[in-house]
């Protein structure tokens, strides 16, 4: 287990860690994410002790690093692939280290046959690709067998199979009991490597939670509902505190309210309901939403979360005037253009019926009551 407590670090006037705590359980892959100079290396660095702290600790197991006897075995990290003499074979760098560590030769080899450099060993490592790199810096990260491991961005430069494989001997670790924490830029991979995740941004803690709760409470997470009586039903939803849009095949996409909730209305509004689903947000969809204010490093004209999106959240609930639709929209309009849709003005107070033109083309949906 690593504790990180009231982590702070400094360099010059630039706060790279701030006042950061989290831990590290054992037994599960933890993602560790965060734009770029986030300080996750920062972070990584100080759990090994090679920054040092300006206030707060980090302790691995209940001992500071500097305090570990025998940091091989307690400890594996691989923070900077490249990290070996380029005119070093592999093997000779991997014996190096395995021997300052009193660990025995055919360790040495074992590692390198479980990263897949048995063939390489001899080849001076300043010849390898980054991706042989990764896996020289992860085999040496392996060689005190360690129950804890620190890998930074340790799929950077990895083909395919590199990748699957780094998360399957991640995983694998992590089911042998060690902790594992993991920083990486690939969503997607971390959505299927990591179990929990610790977000941070500009130093700072964003999140610490399982990714199933984070996407969860992403507001791209949304409920699908199909059923012929769509217009009926849409003030139902408002009216309970939902933001609705248009599916692309006429079904309502949902976001603010359970799959439970939305079944529960359609059954009292008396709409037969075709479709029912819960879609969740992707990783990198969450975690766009929680970085946005804290990216430093944004190319111009890029707003960080998906524009599609921006219809989605609580920031497009409730127009200006309290009538619920984004402006633009118009709204009250004919209900009449959906299906079923009650005649007159069926609209709960304060919220509005889909106009009758069809959905506008902005696609922001229309909200419940501000
Ligand atoms: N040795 C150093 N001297 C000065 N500033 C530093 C040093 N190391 C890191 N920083 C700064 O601290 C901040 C955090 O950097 P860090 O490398 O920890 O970020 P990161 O989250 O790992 O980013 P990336 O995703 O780009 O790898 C950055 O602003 C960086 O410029
Ligand atoms: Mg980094």
């Amino acid at each position: 287990m690593i504790q990180v407590r009231n982590l702070t670090k400094r360099f010059g006037a630039k706060t790279a860690v701030n006042n950061l705590s989290f831990d590290v359980q054992p037994g599960l892959v933890t993602g560790f994410l965060g734009p770029n100079g986030a300080g996750k290396t920062t972070t990584l660095r100080a759990i090994v002790g090679l920054v040092r702290p300006d206030a707060g600790a980090v302790t691995v197991n209940g001992t500071n690093y500097h305090d570990i006897l025998a940091p091989t075995h307690e400890v594996g990290a691989l923070l900077e692939a490249k990290a070996y003499h380029p005119g070093r074979r592999a093997r000779d760098h991997l014996v190096a280290l395995a021997q300052a560590s009193r660990i025995p030769n055919r360790r040495v080899d074992e590692v390198l046959g479980l990263v897949g450099l048995a063939d390489a060993g001899k080849r001076k490592a300043g010849t390898f690709s980054l991706g042989m790199a990764q896996r020289l810096g992860i085999a040496a990260a392996l060689l005190g067998d360690p129950p804890v491991l620190l890998l930074d961005e340790p799929v950077n430069g990895l083909d395919p199979e590199g990748i699957v494989w780094v998360r399957t001997l991640m995983q694998a670790l992590a089911a042998e009991g060690r902790t594992v924490l993991v920083s990486s830029h690939l969503m997607s991979e971390m959505a299927l490597t990591a179990t929990h995740v610790v977000v941070i941004g500009r130093g700072k803690l964003i999140a610490d939670s399982s990714i199933e709760e984070l996407v969860r409470a992403s507001s791209g997470s949304r409920v699908r509902l199909r059923t012929p009586l769509a217009g009926a039903l849409v003030p139902h939803l408002l009216a309970a505190g939902g933001t609705v849009q248009p599916g692309d095949d006429g079904a309502l996409m949902v976001s603010g309210l359970e799959p439970d909730a939305v079944g529960d209305i359609a059954f009292k509004a008396q709409a037969p309901v075709h479709e029912l689903a819960r879609l969740e947000a992707s990783l990198e969809e969450a975690f766009m939403e929680l970085t946005q204010e804290d990216s430093e490093f944004r190319a111009q004209g890029v707003t960080g979360a998906p524009a599609a999106r921006q219809g989605w959240g609580a920031a497009a609930r409730g127009g200006a005037d309290g009538a619920g639709a984004p402006a633009g929209t118009g709204t009250g309009g004919q209900a009449g253009a959906w299906p079923g849709a009650p005649a007159g003005d069926g609209a709960p107070a304060g919220t509005s019926a889909p106009p009758a033109q069809g959905w506008p083309a902005a696609r922001q949906g229309w909200s419940g009551p501000a």
